[in-house]
């Protein structure tokens, strides 16, 4: 069995969560087993890197490197051009991500004006990116419980979309481990483009085989990570059980109603004293990466509700 090595993220900033000094910065595992070493995402700036290059620099022997990105967001590939400085005559290393993340990035690349003060910061390691493509996905059968995806070494990487369309958690079964990038994020999605229908089937999923396999280690995107599979199930209970209280919520507001405001659904959770919500208030942007407006929007964009130009209003055709 290989060890499993943590680099905490930051996940305590004290402002705008992309300004310098409180950099949001996702976790990094590092997982060795005999000569290869698993790389979970790299975070994003100059002391993550320091930190991965000098747990790096600890690991004996190690011959081949595989990078895993867990999905396209800056915050959790932004130091993958440490790639590059790991690759030399005897070592190899590899950086992989599913080809839908391939866009988005490319997009960002050629607009940096888009996040100036993001573009020092961000080393993605492009030129060394492996797409991981659709066509060679594969099913994934663990006792019933299937995914699609891929076998990198030793990895499962199983396809768990709806945070984003990129998403994949990655699972090692000699570890008993399972890396879940943001997909048990509260508050999930937090970008419009995400799809809360996709991510509760993901998590059902996710939730099986942690039953079926008796995972024992959870590995979060960020935060704290989860030991023992009896924690590990109730901490996923735990999240559904939370995600399902936003979303009734929503459900109420809606009702039978043909229009709607973000706002008013912010004003329907600032009165509801409810702890969970108290948290989802307490982590709304812009001090943490949480956003329950975006959070709205996708929701109600995928009940089929529009929104029209600079409108507050969002509203539903009947038929
Ligand atoms: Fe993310």
């Amino acid at each position: 069995m290989g060890k499993i090595f943590k680099i905490e993220g930051n996940s305590a900033p004290r402002g705008n969560w992309f300004d310098e000094a409180d950099l949001w910065c996702s976790n990094v595992y590092i997982i060795q087993r005999d000569r290869t070493a698993y790389i979970i995402d790299t975070g994003i700036g100059k002391r993550m890197h320091e930190k991965i290059s000098g747990r790096l620099s600890e690991l004996d022997e190690i011959k081949c490197i595989y990078l895993i990105n867990t999905h396209r967001h800056l915050d959790h590939i932004a130091n993958g051009g440490i790639i590059g400085e790991l690759r030399d005559g005897y070592l190899e290393a590899h950086s992989y991500i599913y080809e839908r993340a391939r866009l988005s990035i490319e997009s960002l690349l050629a607009n940096p004006q888009v996040w100036p003060s993001m573009a020092e910061k961000i080393d993605i390691g492009y030129e060394y990116l492996e797409w991981l493509k659709k066509e060679d996905m594969k099913n994934l059968d663990f006792e019933r419980v299937s995914f699609k995806g891929w076998k990198i070494g030793e990895a499962y990487l199983l396809y768990t979309p709806g945070h984003s369309s990129c998403s994949i958690c990655i699972y090692l079964e000699e570890e008993e481990a399972l890396f879940t990038g943001d997909l048990l994020w509260y508050v999930n999605p937090n970008l419009p483009s995400g799809n809360i229908d996709q991510i509760l089937d993901s998590v059902a999923k996710v939730k099986e085989l942690v039953k079926r396999r008796g995972i024992e280690y959870l590995g979060n995107g960020h935060l704290k990570s989860v030991k023992d599979n009896d924690n590990v199930l109730k901490y996923i209970e735990d999240w559904e059980e939370k995600e399902r209280y936003l979303f009734s919520k929503l459900e109420e507001l809606i009702g039978s109603r043909d229009k709607v405001t973000i706002e008013e659904y912010l004003d329907m959770l600032r009165g509801d004293d409810h702890p969970l919500v108290q948290e989802a208030l307490r982590i709304n942007a812009p001090f943490w990466p949480s956003s329950l407006e975006n959070f709205a929007a996708s929701f109600l964009r995928i009940r089929g509700w529009n929104k029209s130009g600079d409108s507050e209003e969002w509203t539903r055709e009947r038929e």
